[in-house]
């Protein structure tokens, strides 16, 4: 019969410590012995007259009779059921995709100006002409824009480069933050430098631009479909605004924003910046179409990036002013100036008028 230790060293006439050594020894005689059933950690010794059968060897190795109890499994969600959130989550991602925003105006003549990549944290940012032009373009009338890079914003591995600016970073937010809260604000779409600062959830400019009522924002592009209050005869103005429109010729720093005209078929203002040279490109299309490509160059000045590259630096052209005559058709509804201040006299002139 199996016994416990107990039980068996009596039988053997030896202690229960002789008994575990002689059977994890091996020792010869030693009794035959099995896991207690039961008890998994404890012994049982075969003290029977005869060896142990099959059978008794067997319930040795018999499995614990285990229950787990677990709470029932909710059923999955109907596929039908999964498939209309999915609609509703791809609506809600095209819509918020959509670059385009319709803006209802006056039919008065105003302006757009087109601020040029500000860097306001760089010590090369020409703070100088970027401190008179948004003071010049806070006039009545002129609606502001920006295409972006706002800031240095270096990360990673480009935080070293902020070793080369005496602005710290935290005051580059509120150099911004002044920048958006001067004149009328439009539209503000985000450049490269600017998207380094995109985390899960959040955009900080964009963050920025809401707290100081910039009407339009999108992280890469906006279309902008400018139509006149209670003037449905008068055309809409398109205005199509990227940091950059793809597209390089060492000809004419308009040719990514030009090539776009050619291709869109609808806008009629196409606004870059990003490579830091100016320059605009006006033509007609098909059905009288008037397009002006403008690259502004920005304020971004003595950069070291483009010394480097051998890129020459020019001097002027930071930001534009497009003075708009919604009743004038043609090459006259849109005039640019590079120079703000006679822009702005331009402009202060049609409205006094
Ligand atoms: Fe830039």
């Amino acid at each position: 019969m199996w016994v416990n230790a107990r039980e068996a060293a009596e039988h053997f006439g030896i202690g229960q410590s002789t008994l575990r050594s002689r059977c994890e020894r091996g020792t010869a005689g030693c009794p035959l012995r099995r896991k207690d059933p039961a008890h998994p950690l404890r012994w049982q010794y075969w003290t029977g007259q005869h060896p142990p059968t099959t059978e008794d060897f067997l319930s040795a190795t018999q499995p614990l009779p285990v229950e787990v109890m677990r709470p029932q499994p909710l059923p999955d969600e109907p596929i039908e059921e999964w498939i209309k959130a999915r609609v509703r989550a791809s609506k809600r991602k095209r819509a918020k995709h959509n670059p385009a925003r319709l803006v209802t105006l006056p039919a008065e003549p105003m302006a757009i100006a087109i601020i040029g990549d500000p860097h306001v944290d760089n010590d090369g940012c020409d703070w100088s002409a970027l401190h008179d032009h948004i003071k010049l373009l806070s006039e009545p009338g002129v609606l502001i824009t920006c295409i972006g890079d706002m800031q240095d914003n270096w990360i990673g591995r480009l935080g070293k480069l902020y070793a080369n600016s005496s602005s710290l970073a935290s005051e580059g937010w509120k150099a911004s933050e002044w920048l958006l809260s001067q004149g009328q604000w439009l539209a503000v779409v985000g450049g490269n430098h600017d998207a380094w600062s995109h985390v899960p959830g959040l955009d900080p400019l964009q963050w920025l631009c809401e707290q100081n009522g910039v009407k339009c924002y999108d992280p890469d592009e906006l279309r902008l479909y400018l139509q006149w209050r209670d003037r449905p005869d008068l055309e809409a103005l398109v205005i199509k605004l990227r940091h950059d429109f793809r597209g390089r010729s060492w000809f004419h720093p308009t040719h990514g924003p030009h090539k776009e005209a050619l291709l869109d078929g609808e806008a009629h203002i196409f606004a870059a910046g990003h490579i830091h040279q100016w320059g605009e490109l006006t033509s007609e299309h098909r059905r009288g179409r008037v397009t002006s490509a403008i690259r502004v160059r920005g304020y971004k000045k003595a950069d070291g990036y483009a010394k480097r590259g051998g890129f020459p630096e020019q001097q002027h052209g930071e930001s534009a002013l497009v003075v708009v005559q919604p009743e004038i058709e043609g090459p006259g509804r849109c005039q640019i100036f590079w120079d703000l201040a006679s822009g702005i006299k331009w402009l202060r002139h049609l409205r006094s008028g």
